[in-house]
């Protein structure tokens, strides 16, 4: 599509050569005589570029700038100006015009001139268009963390209650009549959906500065043993094989927040049953990295699947909140079964947990050689104050 630009000139000459010229070189080129009639055709069309003297006596070229500055911001206006009147033209451009042109001046420079504000013109569009859409993700992430933060705390409530409900019928009911099997199935699925609302109480509450931390002295561990116990019972039904890398008598004594850690684990253990196939094996280890600098030394904790491994370019994303690799129409949920998906929130809130105590949780892996998530975290000699 061709250029439109609009020249405003009072002086019959600069318009007639004008005209030949830039439609020469396949510019849309129309006139006007006087800011005033610029500004009645600029009320009707759109241009790319408006060129307008700045001295005439029916509407001089301040007027042409300050309306289109003000209605038309995505056009770029032209000042053309004589040497007496440069300070004009400056402060024409403070005020929003795209650039000046003294006179006389060859048309060719003019056309210099113009091209120059037309993709400048394009920049700052596309840069408005940005901007536009970095608010609109801002947003949606401000409307996903309250959305969060209200139905967890919405859903706990009545799931609180069906657990108690469930304890008092439990508790009346008479063992031979057969309503047990079908209440430990409603119990279970209750246990499921609590989990679920407590991951993502976590995660909201993870976000906000004012968390309350409780650092204390542990043996990883014994933290690892007991996430590991539990992971095992979860999955008991798969066959997977999960052992702990342990020299006898081994100690990793560390400050940390241990039922954060707890969860931690907890997330990255439930992962690796969730995307390892039967037969394949998990492993969790630790080693120690000596330090750096003036930093601490730091403890490192791997948990290591033969599954079906995460591709370079969803290792950044997979952190993200609600972020599934497999599509939602292939999900099915569940707690341990293989590809068995959960809301996509377990890696982000692992990953807040971890940072909030100056961790950090890094991952290597590819397809076909299962996945190694690492938690590195401070070795600190006392509790840390806040
Ligand atoms: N050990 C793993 N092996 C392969 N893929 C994984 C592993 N851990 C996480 N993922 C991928 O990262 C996604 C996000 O994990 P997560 O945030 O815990 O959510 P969820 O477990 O609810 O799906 C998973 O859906 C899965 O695609
Ligand atoms: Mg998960």
């Amino acid at each position: 599509m061709n250029n439109r630009l609009l020249l405003v000139d009072d002086e019959s000459e600069i318009r007639e050569l004008a005209i030949d010229f830039f439609s020469g070189a396949g510019y849309h080129l129309d006139l006007a005589t006087s800011g005033n009639e610029a500004i009645a055709r600029l009320k009707k069309q759109d241009y790319d570029v408006v060129i307008t003297d700045l001295i005439m006596p029916d509407g001089d070229g301040r007027k042409v700038v300050s309306w289109v500055v003000e209605n038309k911001p995505f056009m770029g206006a032209v000042v053309m100006t004589g040497y007496g009147s440069v300070e004009s033209a400056v402060s024409l451009m403070k005020m929003g015009a795209a650039d000046y042109i003294l006179k006389p001046f060859m048309l060719d420079e003019l056309k210099v001139v113009i091209d120059r504000c037309i993709s400048n013109m394009g920049l700052r569009e596309e840069n408005r268009l940005l901007q536009e859409a970095y608010a609109r993700m801002q947003e949606v992430k401000n409307m996903k963390e309250k959305f969060l933060a209200l139905t967890s705390h919405e859903l706990k409530t009545p799931v609180t209650i069906l657990n108690t409900m469930l304890g008092f019928i439990e508790q009346k009911t008479d063992s031979e009549c057969g309503i047990r099997e079908q209440l430990a199935l409603m119990k279970k699925t209750v246990g499921n959906l609590t989990e679920t609302i407590t991951e993502m109480q976590q995660l909201a509450q993870s976000q906000e500065d004012t968390i309350p931390m409780h650092y204390q002295e542990v043996n990883l561990f014994n933290l690892i043993d007991e996430v590991v116990r539990d992971i095992k019972l979860l999955a008991a039904d798969r066959q997977l094989e999960i052992t702990v890398n342990r020299q006898e008598g081994e100690d990793a004594f560390l400050v940390v927040d241990a039922e954060k850690i707890r969860r931690v684990l907890f997330e990255l253990l439930q992962n690796a049953v969730k995307f390892t196939p039967d037969q394949g094996s998990i492993t969790v280890g630790i080693s120690r990295e000596a330090a750096e600098d003036d930093k601490l030394p730091r403890m490192l904790i791997h948990i290591a699947d033969t599954g079906i491994g995460i591709a370079p370019a969803d290792h950044e994303k997979i952190f993200e909140k609600f972020y599934k690799i497999q599509d939602a129409h292939s999900h099915h949920s569940s707690a341990s079964a293989f590809l068995g998906g959960g809301l996509g929130i377990g890696l982000s809130l692992a990953r807040n947990l971890v940072e909030i105590q100056q961790g950090r949780i890094s991952l290597t892996s590819d397809y076909d050689n299962g996945s190694t998530f690492t938690i590195s975290l401070p070795c600190r000699e006392s509790i840390p104050s806040r």
